[in-house]
């Protein structure tokens, strides 16, 4: 692990922050906190390494979203997928390791950890998935306001997150806003057309309920299609440069990922994939420059 990925708050990463108040870029670290230049506004430092850019509008608005996070894996590893199953997301990601890369809505990181590049970052509003994991840089914060300056990260993207963002157009906005021109968005998601998905994304569907059938259902989550994904992206002026839908793995299959693999090996031969596969990853590009 290089040296940048040691030290709590690198210059490299310093840089890039910008204060979620005022805006302004010039942050500086003191012992406990990090305090914006311009406006004055000191961020605190939990567990002596994570800078707290949420602000009591924030917390309140995420407050069941925390509440359940912490009440299951407060300081303790959330990692669900087997070791294949992030290594072939990986891939997909597709980053380079000269990259400066970004996962909003980390978690614990499982996936950022096994991405190489030159500087690996997570955004995350709960304390408690960042304090047990290390190998990249955690920021608590929320997707609907990340406290980074525009165009900062050569790779920006979301894994399995988007989905449990309350407003997801100004979050899938300020993701694009912080993606270097040229650089690439991308995100992976459950695929609200596959049949499962579908019967479960509704907050309101009885199935949501039964346990077995759904797996781990966060109560804040819907789902999208990748088609809703790609227009999301032309709204915000963004290229679609690959879609792929495939699943995730796991050592301990549930019920439900028996299911699912059951069906995705028969539909496979006479549906297409977009109804076999219950996730996707999908890559956007950002113009160079605004003409592009
Ligand atoms: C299913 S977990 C995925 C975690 C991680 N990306 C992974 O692959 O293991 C969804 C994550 O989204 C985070 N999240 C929810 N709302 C968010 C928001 N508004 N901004 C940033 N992250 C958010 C949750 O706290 C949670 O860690
Ligand atoms: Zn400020």
């Amino acid at each position: 692990m290089s040296a940048e990925h040691d030290r709590a708050i690198p210059d490299m990463l310093l840089n890039k922050l910008q204060c979620v108040q005022c805006r302004a870029g010039d942050m500086d670290l003191e012992a406990d906190s990090l305090r914006c230049l311009s406006c004055g506004t000191a961020y605190p430092l939990r567990a002596g390494r994570f800078p707290d850019f949420l602000t009591e509008a924030h917390r309140s608005q995420l407050e069941g979203e925390i509440e359940f996070w912490e009440a299951h894996y407060g300081d303790t590893v959330y990692e669900s997928e087997n070791e294949a199953s992030y290594q072939a997301w990986a891939e997909l990601i597709g980053a380079s390791p000269r990259d400066e890369v970004i996962e909003l809505g980390c978690g614990s990181g499982p996936q950022l950890r096994r991405i190489e590049a030159k500087l690996r970052v997570g955004l995350e509003p709960v304390l408690g998935l960042l304090t047990a994991t290390t190998g990249f840089h955690g920021l608590i914060g929320t997707v609907e306001n990340i406290p980074v300056q525009d165009g900062a990260f050569d790779l920006v993207y979301f894994n399995y997150s988007l989905h449990h963002v309350a407003d997801k157009e100004r979050g899938f906005a300020e993701a694009a806003r912080i993606t270097r021109p040229g650089g690439r968005l991308v995100a992976v998601e459950p695929n609200l057309e596959h049949p499962q998905r579908r019967l479960t994304s509704n907050p309101k569907s009885p199935f949501r309920k039964f346990m077995p059938l759904v797996g781990f259902v966060d109560p804040n989550e819907t789902f999208s299609s990748a088609g809703e994904l790609r227009e999301l992206g032309r709204r915000h002026g963004l290229t679609c440069q690959s879609l792929v839908y495939r699943e995730s793995m796991y050592d301990r299959p549930t019920l439900r990922y028996r299911v699912q693999k059951l069906y995705s090996r028969l539909g496979r031969y006479f549906l297409p994939d977009r109804l076999i596969y219950p996730s996707f990853i999908i890559s956007f590009k950002k113009p160079a420059s605004p003409g592009d």
